[in-house]
């Protein structure tokens, strides 16, 4: 556990440079605990459970210790480059309560012959494959060789799947400050086409702090295991030539572990062109079954509500497995990217957020960690395909 905090801390000490007051968004719940504990914190502002926080640099490696230990939180908080950075993640208010709330489409379930149909094709042992290619790559880093051949790789996949159809492309969504692009794959909507439908994951890994380009990052967990779900979902969609009404998109983001950063540009871009997306499922994380009596745990914040709830319908009936409630407590992955921009988006997790995989961001993040296998990511892979089926009607 102590290793785990001292990656937490080594990874956020890395963006903050030497300025000396500093500004960071964290859990309103966390707020007042921090003050005991260190002097001179002072509260800027609050949203929905979210605090501005003005610190000093020297404080965050203890901030970092007390998120974890207090709050089981890796991380726990985001530092921001300037203090309208951080007011702005509370002032784009409005825009993230429709995001939460407000309900987009209608969620009822009608698809039960052909989604059985479709999740009883979800091989275990396809998800398997994919995490060890994966996580063969000496590392994914955003700013590595390696983390471009492994986007080459994921993009050969998915157009050796969609080999042959009209509807589908495969294409990099190029980033203008980083080198490793993202990856779109579009499967064009047959009557609505203008509606999209979102099921993403980031593809990058990351470990250690000082030369991380060339650090070790399987990230088998974090988040091969994502990738290799949305890819099972993929083939099986192409295998049995569906052809859902709404315009479906899986998404490979880049440069997630540094701050979201290619999700970031996807969603601002998409919301630039007023695109209409109804939905967006996440998967970052789906292979480390870390609670006994809960198999899916939904996010329940950065996330919308009623989306979130059609999920844990969508368990009941294709997935059968038991499912419960956890939060992050901060922007934890690219759903919030798509939140932000004030889309409907949900985050199925591996385990509670008090149960979580140790050993990510470490070069100990492979498979055999889960056991080997991928009998937990299945799961995810057999919801995400119920989500495809239902939503994209
Ligand atoms: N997969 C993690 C997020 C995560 C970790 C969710 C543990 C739930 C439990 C993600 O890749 C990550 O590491 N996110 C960063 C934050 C991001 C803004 C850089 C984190 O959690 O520190
Ligand atoms: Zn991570």
């Amino acid at each position: 556990m102590k290793k785990l905090w001292m990656i937490c801390a080594l990874a956020l000490t890395s963006q903050v440079a030497l300025a000396k007051d500093i500004y960071v968004t964290i859990g309103t719940d966390a707020v007042s605990v921090s003050q005991k504990n260190f002097s001179g914190m002072k509260a800027l502002d609050h949203y929905e459970g979210i605090s501005v926080l003005k610190i000093n640099d020297t404080q965050i490696e203890k901030l970092s210790k007390l998120m974890h230990d207090k709050f089981h939180r890796c991380g726990g908080f985001v530092v921001h480059d300037s203090k309208s950075e951080a007011l702005k993640v509370l002032s784009d208010s409005a825009i993230r309560k429709l995001a939460k709330k407000q309900k987009f489409v209608d969620y009822t379930i009608t698809e039960g012959a052909t989604t059985t149909a479709m999740v009883s094709m979800i091989k275990e042992f396809n998800i398997r494959s994919t995490i060890e290619k994966l996580s063969s790559f000496h590392n994914r880093y955003y700013k590595s060789q390696s983390g471009l051949d492994s986007q080459a790789w994921i993009k050969g996949q998915w157009e050796k799947m969609s080999q042959g159809r009209a509807d589908v492309t495969v294409e990099y969504f190029k980033h203008s400050n980083f080198p490793q692009p993202s990856i779109i794959m579009t499967v064009e909507g047959t009557t609505k086409s203008d509606e999209i439908v979102i099921i993403g994951g980031h593809a990058d890994s990351i470990a250690g702090y000082w030369g991380r380009e060339r650090a070790r990052a399987p990230g088998a967990d974090d988040n091969a295991s994502g990738i290799a779900t949305i890819t099972e979902t993929i083939r099986v969609l192409m295998e049995t030539g569906h052809k859902p009404q709404r315009t479906i998109k899986f998404m490979a983001y880049a440069a997630e572990e540094v701050g979201l950063l290619g999700s970031k540009d996807i969603a601002n871009s998409f919301k630039k062109a007023g695109k209409k997306v109804v939905g967006v499922l996440q998967l970052d994380m789906t292979n480390h079954a870390g609670t006994a009596d809960k198999d899916i745990v939904f996010m329940t914040d950065f996330t919308n509500s009623d989306q979130t709830e059609f999920m844990g319908r969508l368990v009941d009936t294709y997935v059968h497995v038991p499912w419960g409630f956890s939060k992050c407590g901060y922007g934890c992955s690219d759903h919030a990217s798509w939140h932000n921009a004030g889309y409907p988006a949900s985050m199925p997790f591996e385990s509670t957020m008090g149960d979580i995989n140790s050993k990510i961001h470490t070069k100990n993040d492979t498979i055999a960690q889960s056991g080997s296998h991928a009998q937990h990511a299945e799961k995810f892979a057999k919801l995400a395909m119920s989500f495809l089926v239902e939503l994209g009607k």
